[in-house]
């Protein structure tokens, strides 16, 4: 089988001539959830709108299902749900009949039922016969992945589903990719919450400047990143570390009341012991000690800025 989006050296230049996506190169497997981070404007809304033939690239190709986007547009869109990152929805429009009328757009027959069963997945039964115009900002965003689950698409690309909602629609929508993964669809999403792209994602991908910096498994990332740090609590404060310990995995902390000792996660030596004995020796006291684990933020923070080397 075809892997269900295949993202084969695509380029875009803006009118103007900005290169958003210099060289992208992407494969997903059906049924997996990929997290697409990357600092504002790297490229990632432009990179969704490609894949989903809303954007014409200036070279490179996308498939969906095997359907090309440009030479098979109708078959490879009918396979994509989109939740767009801007709400464009029609002020005057009811919700329930917005959801159905979404439905009927891709040609698929009316199925009231189905359309029930999103809506009150959502919380948005009760607003069914509500104008557009009378939602709160979160509730909009919610008509939006409405429509985009209306005609059963087999590949969702959510473009920041979730900014701007509450908690609770937050973790609604968690339970909702879950299930939709359970049912073998396929996500996208691009998410500023990191916790998010962790809480529920099987692979992270990178993007900045338009280029991809990475995508890998997210336990195998979190393994190969992350650090360990120990903090070593000194019971007094001191001005330099003493020539007996210096070494790059130790720093002293600002105002000199601890030192930190960073510590690789997958090593199987520690140095943990070495380095309380030779503390010990060095003739410093102890007040506490504290460890802490690297989180996927700290992980993209670091490759954000790895990238913006020159
Ligand atoms: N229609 C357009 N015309 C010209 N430049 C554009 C257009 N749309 C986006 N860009 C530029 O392309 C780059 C990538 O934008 P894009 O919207 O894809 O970023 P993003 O990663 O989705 O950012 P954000 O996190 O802010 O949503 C930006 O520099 C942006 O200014
Ligand atoms: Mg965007």
């Amino acid at each position: 089988m075809p892997p269900i989006l295949e993202v084969t050296a695509l380029r875009k230049a803006y009118a103007g001539g900005f290169e958003a996506l210099k060289g992208i190169d992407l494969t997903i497997e059906e049924g997996e959830i990929l997290a697409l981070l990357g600092p504002n404007g790297a490229g990632k809304t432009t990179l969704i709108s490609t894949a989903c033939g809303i954007t014409t690239a200036t070279s490179g190709s996308v498939r969906v299902g095997g359907h090309d986007t440009v030479d098979d547009y109708r078959a490879a869109r009918a396979m994509i749900g989109l939740v767009p990152q801007e709400i464009n929805l029609e002020p005057f429009e009811r919700v329930q009949n917005t959801v159905r009328f979404s439905r009927g757009l891709f040609g698929k027959s009316a199925n009231p039922a189905l359309i029930e069963k999103i809506l009150r997945q959502l919380s948005l039964w009760d607003k069914r016969n509500s104008q557009i115009r009378e939602l709160s900002g979160g509730m909009k965003r919610r008509v939006l992945i409405a429509k985009a689950l209306s005609h059963e698409p087999r590949v969702l690309f959510l473009d920041e589903p979730t900014a701007g909602v509450d908690v609770e629609l937050r973790r609604d929508m968690w339970e909702i990719v879950a299930e939709l993964k359970r049912d073998g669809v396929t996500i996208i999403l691009t998410t500023h919450y990191i916790e998010e792209a962790e809480a529920i994602a099987d692979r992270i991908g990178v993007i900045a400047g338009g280029q991809i910096l990475l995508v890998e498994d997210k336990d195998k990332l979190m393994a190969r990143m992350g650090k360990k740090e120990l903090e070593v609590q000194l019971s007094e404060p001191i001005s330099e570390i003493p020539a007996s310990l210096i070494s790059d995995a130790l720093r002293l902390k600002e105002g000199g009341t601890a030192l930190i000792y960073s510590y690789d996660t997958k090593s199987e030596r520690t140095g943990i012991t070495k380095l309380l004995s030779e503390v010990a020796a060095a003739g410093l006291v102890l007040r506490d000690v504290v460890t802490r684990q690297s989180s996927l933020e700290d992980i993209f923070v670091d490759l954000v800025h790895e990238g913006d080397a020159p």
